[in-house]
């Protein structure tokens, strides 16, 4: 008999990676004709997965700082279920239209630099932190926050910091937080945090 192989797994069949752990999360929750957000656009992987999550009818608003971003994205994503934004999530709110305001069902953030782009196009403690409240604001009762941080990357450990202070500072009454990382590697490995805002 052939051994059922694991679901929850990273290709190696090891435990599944923040990235991973993002999207396990995000798959379980978001419907057909949900709105998500992708707070860190990239080469558009995450863009296309949140619209694979929210398909047919939904939309997912996608944000980066580099043009060059958008250009990739655009190849990966259908165009009538996505809106790309050439802007820094820290300006989410004002290019949310209002009406979505509190209707939002997810927000991916996926933190750091492109790998194999520019390094200094990375995210920063001061905007990050800034989008993260301004996520948790657009999100619906039941949405769900992902935040993939980078502590090796350059500035990654400092935004860490200030992600830990601040969720230990939200409303257990209002948000559910998770923290989910790997604990006996010697380098930074990727670490997850997961926010659930109570229905
Ligand atoms: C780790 S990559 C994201 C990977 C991406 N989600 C994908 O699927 O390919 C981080 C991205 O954040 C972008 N970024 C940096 N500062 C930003 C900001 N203030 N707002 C939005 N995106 C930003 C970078 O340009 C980079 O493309």
């Amino acid at each position: 008999m052939t051994e059922r192989p694991p679901h929850l797994a990273s290709p190696n069949g090891g435990l599944p990676s923040s990235v991973l752990w993002a999207q396990l999360i995000l798959k379980d929750r978001l419907r057909a004709g949900d709105v998500a957000i992708d707070a860190t656009m990239g080469n558009g992987h995450d863009t296309l997965f949140l619209t694979q999550c929210v398909a047919p009818e939904g939309h997912v608003f996608a944000f980066d700082v580099q043009e060059a971003a958008l250009i990739e994205t655009r190849k990966r994503v259908p165009a009538e279920m996505t809106t790309l934004i050439h802007a820094g999530h820290e300006t989410m709110r004002a290019q949310v239209p209002v009406e979505l305001h509190g209707k939002i069902s997810a927000v991916m953030f996926n933190l750091g630099y492109l790998p194999g782009t520019n390094k200094a196009l990375i995210t920063r403690t001061e905007t990050t932190m800034i989008a993260v409240r301004e996520a948790l604001d657009l999100l619906k009762p039941s949405g769900v926050l992902t935040i993939t941080v980078y502590p090796g990357h350059e500035g990654g450990a400092d935004e860490g910091r200030h992600i830990a202070e601040w969720a230990a500072t939200l409303d257990s009454r209002r948000f559910e937080v998770q923290h989910l990382r790997p604990v006996n590697r010697a380098a930074s490995p990727p670490e997850l945090w997961v926010v659930w805002k109570r229905g």
